[in-house]
């Protein structure tokens, strides 16, 4: 009898760069749609088919219940039957269990205590933007024991948060941990994503909500009260013009006291003589 090849689905080259690679951790920043959700799907099933003995966990975690449930359906109907030795699809337990014995298992990062206790021999961490620092504490400790893989989806949302954090460490390049960012930009050159629809979603969206979910692009937390397209729009080149007006930021103890100068048209200007 031929022994049965796997083939992994084809994915475009920054995606199999990101994901498929030896390092224990990826964190992958990527715009909505440009197929994080997909590549997951199928290194956790590699991971599980390689990997996989009786009774080993490969886990993914999304940030609520339905949301795993939903790539456990696409996984459902994605998986090769060769691979699959039962499918359990009880609400809240939705796991599959492969022909090794690997126990695909699908759950919420909602409650991180609930995350505790199994080892598990690799991990997806999907929407990683959108569930609390609890979680990936519990996940990480669960890869301990198994030295097992990690990998962390999700839109950029903002900068006060964990999964930028740690993507910021990733990219400075700390040991073991990769970085990648994929852009709506990427996936329409791609051809997976259509030019319209980013169009469309441009046109649609607020600049920093297209810039965030799109481009990847981390909006200021609201710790900029006028925005960046307000002050993009000002950016001009340095005047020599009187100034007409000065502005101050008095520093009391830490920093540096800052004085800003504007010309009569608004910019700001080097001139002193006043
Ligand atoms: N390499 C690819 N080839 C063909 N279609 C793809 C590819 N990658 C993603 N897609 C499709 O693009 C859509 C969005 O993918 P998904 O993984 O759900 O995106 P994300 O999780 O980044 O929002 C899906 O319909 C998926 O099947
Ligand atoms: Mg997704």
């Amino acid at each position: 009898m031929a022994a049965y090849v796997y083939q992994r689905p084809k994915l475009y080259k920054l995606q199999s760069e990101a994901f498929f690679n030896d390092f224990r951790y990826a964190w992958i920043e990527g715009s909505t749609k440009s197929g994080k959700t997909v590549s997951c799907m199928a290194w956790i099933v590699e991971q599980a088919i390689f990997l996989g003995k009786e009774g080993r966990e490969f886990w993914w975690i999304a940030p609520i219940s339905s949301v795993a449930a939903i790539a456990f359906n696409r996984i459902k109907r994605g998986i090769d039957p060769y691979f699959v030795r039962r499918i359990i699809s009880s609400k809240g337990d939705e796991h599959i269990v492969l022909i090794n014995g690997a126990v695909i298992r699908f759950k919420s990062g909602e409650n991180a205590d609930s995350l505790y206790g199994e080892n598990v021999w690799a991990a997806v961490m999907d929407e990683a933007s959108r569930m609390r620092v609890e979680a990936f504490y519990a996940i990480r400790s669960t890869l301990t024991a198994t030295r097992g893989k990690l990998r962390l989806i999700g839109n950029v949302k903002g900068r006060k948060n964990w999964f930028y954090i740690g993507r910021r460490k990733a990219e400075a390049g700390e040991q073991g941990h990769i970085f990648r960012k994929i852009t709506a930009l990427d996936a329409v050159a791609a051809g997976v994503f259509p030019q319209e629809e980013l169009d469309d979603a441009r046109r649609a969206l607020p600049d920093a909500v297209f810039r965030e979910l799109y481009l990847c692009e981390p909006s200021d937390d609201g710790g900029n009260p006028f925005g960046l397209s307000f002050i993009r729009q000002n950016i001009a080149p340095l005047s020599y013009s009187a100034p007409i007006v000065f502005g101050g930021d008095l520093a009391k103890s830490v920093d540096w006291t800052v004085l800003h100068a504007l010309d009569a048209a608004g910019f700001t200007t080097s001139n002193t003589r006043f």
